[in-house]
């Protein structure tokens, strides 16, 4: 248990993709609002499904934290403009921006269609670049700010999801960007990489039975650790990137992923063959 400190006390924080998928456990935006709300802020939970936030809200409000509710399509430049607007209607100002959503789609660029192409940039690029378009003046004129993309282990080793790697991958790089550009305003830019997250929208595309029970092994044994990471972990590595803990801290990738992108294949043999696979 993470002792709370008020590590973003008083400041305005708009998280995008604050809902979860239905299901068991806690997706990763849903997770960092509740942190950031925890540690002190005031926070604006976007979703396409107002409903989904609205259980954030309230998991925020019986904790005795601070939130509002936005419903919007954040692939939409006016939908963002108005959820900027919303967050300074609310509680005066913009200090935290995370650029949470995000959808992975499987497939080789043979493979892949150009519908699931464009879909994956839209999804996981296109929405980070406009809520940041609107977001990143109102932090400029309030002195400074923090904005954190969530980003992919899927950008950084290959695992046969090319157009999400490359999206998340273009994130990752206008992550660096931002940091160029707006530093001088006073706003950091980081981003964190998850690995193998299980969170409910992971469980939702898992089919059940034994296949799911040796994906989700695996999903736990692939990292240094051995352990199941969930949207807290995240949550956490995301407050702290937007808190003044992190001041001096810009334009970084922040893995959090149980080691994985240390492990080599070689070193995954063993455990792979200890554990055969029922569903082949
Ligand atoms: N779960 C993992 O293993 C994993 C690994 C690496 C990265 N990530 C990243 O973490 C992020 C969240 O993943 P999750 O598993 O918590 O997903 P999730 O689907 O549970 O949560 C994302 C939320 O975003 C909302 N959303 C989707 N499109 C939207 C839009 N156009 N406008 C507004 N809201 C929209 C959804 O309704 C949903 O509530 C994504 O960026 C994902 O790529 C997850």
């Amino acid at each position: 248990m993470v002792e709370c400190a008020g590590r973003v006390e008083g400041k305005v924080a708009i998280v995008t993709g604050a809902g979860s998928t239905p299901g068991p456990g806690i997706g990763t935006g849903k997770a960092t609002a509740v942190v950031l709300a925890r540690e002190g802020a005031s926070v604006l939970l976007v979703d396409l499904y107002p409903e989904r936030a609205e259980l954030t809200r309230q998991m925020i409000e019986e904790e005795g934290g601070k939130a509002a509710v936005f419903g919007a399509d954040v692939t939409q430049a006016a939908a963002c403009e108005a959820m900027v607007r919303a967050a300074v209607d609310a509680f005066g100002t913009v200090d935290i921006l995370v650029n949470n959503i995000g959808l992975a789609s499987l497939g080789t660029v043979v493979d892949t269609t150009e519908e699931v192409w464009d879909r994956a940039f839209d999804i996981n690029l296109r929405t980070a670049f406009l809520a940041s378009k609107y977001a990143v003046p109102v932090m400029a004129a309030g002195g400074g700010g923090a904005v954190v993309n969530v980003a992919s282990i899927s950008a950084l080793r290959g695992d046969g999801t090319v157009a999400y790697s490359a999206a998340k991958g273009g994130l990752i790089a206008m992550t660096v960007d931002m940091a160029y550009s707006h530093g001088r305003q006073g706003i950091r830019v980081n981003a964190v990489a998850p690995g193998h997250i299980t969170t409910p929208m992971v469980m939702s595309v898992s089919a059940p039975g034994a296949r799911a029970e040796f994906m989700n092994t695996m999903r736990s044994e692939a990292g240094l650790l051995g352990t199941a990471g969930t949207g807290w972990d995240v949550g956490w590595a995301a407050t702290f990137l937007a808190s003044d803990e992190a001041r001096w801290i810009t334009g970084v990738t922040l893995p959090v992923e149980s080691g994985v992108l240390s492990v080599t294949p070689l070193m995954m043999a063993p455990y792979l063959r200890a554990v055969p696979d029922p569903g082949e």
